[in-house]
C-alpha cells in the first residue's frame, strides 16, 4: 500500500514510518523538517521518500498525497504550554493543517485519514478514567485545535464517505523524543536533567498524574488502525489505561539512573491538566488494541536510548 506519513521525521512518526517500511509498504513523509530530523528515518532511509514542506500549505499538502491509499497525519506543533505562548501558531500547525490535509486527500481520493489527536481534549473532566461519551472541555488552545481536528475527521466521513480515525493519544514518550525545548515532553526533559546532572523543574506540586504511553504502543495503534473495518470518524484513546504522577515518574528515574530524586518546584502551568488517565475499553474493540509494552519497561528503553545518545 502507498502510505502517507506527515511528520514523518519526527519522534511519534519515524517510529509508525519505519513500521509501515518493515511491513512491506511503501512510505512517503511530508515534513517540514522544524523539529523533525532526516536521522530519525536512518534505518529505513533507501526506503522512504522524504517531501520536505508544510501540512497547512495547499500546494505542499497536494504534492504529498498523490497517488497516496493512506494518510497518517502525525504532523504537529505539541505542547500545551507553547500553545498558551502562541494561540495563532498552534492553531495553524494544529487545526488548519489538519484540515488542509484532508481536503487534499479527498481531492486525490484518499480512502482513508487516521489522526493523530489529543488526550488534552478532555480537559479537567471529574471522574477517573476519561471516556471517548464524555463530552471534551479542552483547557489550552493546543487541546482546541486538536479537538477542531476531530470534528473535521468525523465531518469529512459523514460528508464525503473518507474512512477516518482519530486516535487520542495520552502523554507519548520513548526514543527520539527531542529534549532540546523547555516545552518538550517532561519524560524527555527529566531524563536529560538528570543525565547532565541538572535539577528537573516541577510544575506545581508534582501530584498531577499521566497515562504516559510507550511510543511502541502508539505505534501498534496505528497498525490496527490501517486494517480495522467501520472507521466512520470516531475519536479513540490510544493510552496504558494507567497513570503515575509526576513524583512517582521522577522517583522511578531517579532510581534507573542513580541519582537524587530531588526537583526545583516552580508554580502550575496554565492550561494544565489534573489528572489524566484513559478508558482503553473502546480501543479495544474496535481496534482490538491492548498496551503490549508497560511503563516501567517503556521508561527503561527510554532512559537506555538518552544514555546512548549522551555519550561522546
Ligand atoms: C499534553 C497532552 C498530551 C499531548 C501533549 C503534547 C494532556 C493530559 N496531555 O501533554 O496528550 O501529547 O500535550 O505536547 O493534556 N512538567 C513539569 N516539568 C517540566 C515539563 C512539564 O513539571 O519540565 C509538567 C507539566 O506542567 C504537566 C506534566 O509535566 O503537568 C506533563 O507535561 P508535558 O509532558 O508537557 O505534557 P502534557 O502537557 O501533559
Amino acid at each position: 500500500m502507498k502510505i502517507l506519513v506527515t511528520g514523518g521525521a519526527g519522534f511519534i512518526g519515524s517510529h509508525l514510518a519505519e513500521a509501515l517500511v518493515r511491513r512491506g509498504h511503501r512510505v512517503r513523509v511530508l515534513d517540514n523538517l522544524l523539529s523533525g530530523r532526516r536521522e530519525n528515518l536512518r534505518a529505513v532511509r533507501a526506503d522512504v521518500e522524504v517531501v520536505r514542506g508544510d501540512c497547512a500549505d495547499p500546494a505542499d499538502a497536494r504534492r504529498a498525497v498523490r497517488g497516496v491509499e493512506v494518510v497518517f497525519h502525525e504532523a504537529a506543533v505539541p505542547s500545551v504550554a507553547r500553545s498558551v505562548a502562541d494561540p495563532a501558531l498552534s492553531h495553524r500547525a494544529n487545526a488548519t493543517a489538519t484540515v488542509e490535509m484532508l481536503v487534499a486527500a479527498r481531492d486525490a481520493g484518499v480512502r482513508r485519514f487516521v489522526y493523530a489527536g489529543s488526550s488534552s481534549v478532555y480537559g479537567d473532566l471529574r471522574g477517573r478514567a476519561k471516556r471517548e461519551d464524555m463530552a471534551p472541555r479542552p483547557l489550552s488552545p493546543y487541546a482546541v485545535g486538536k479537538l477542531m481536528g476531530e470534528h473535521y475527521l468525523r465531518v469529512f466521513a459523514e460528508l464525503y464517505g473518507m474512512e477516518t480515525l482519530t486516535l487520542r493519544y495520552f502523554n507519548v514518550f520513548g526514543p527520539r523524543q527531542d529534549p532540546g525545548s523547555p516545552y518538550s515532553g517532561v519524560i524527555s526533559l527529566f531524563t536529560t536533567a538528570m543525565l547532565e546532572r541538572r535539577t528537573p523543574v516541577i510544575y506545581g506540586d508534582g501530584r498531577q498524574s499521566r497515562d504516559f504511553t510507550y511510543v511502541d504502543n502508539v505505534v501498534d495503534g496505528n497498525l490496527r488502525a490501517l486494517r480495522a473495518k467501520g472507521l466512520t470518524g470516531q475519536a479513540v484513546n490510544l493510552a496504558t489505561g494507567r497513570s503515575v504522577t509526576l513524583l512517582v515518574l521522577l522517583r522511578a528515574l531517579a532510581r534507573r539512573l542513580g541519582r537524587q530524586g530531588r526537583a526545583r518546584m516552580l508554580a502550575p502551568r496554565a492550561g494544565d491538566v489534573r489528572h489524566s488517565l484513559a478508558d482503553v475499553r473502546l480501543a479495544r474493540r474496535l481496534l482490538g488494541y491492548y498496551p503490549t509494552v508497560e511503563f516501567e519497561d517503556g521508561l527503561a528503553r527510554t532512559v537506555d536510548w538518552y544514555r546512548q545518545r549522551a555519550r561522546p
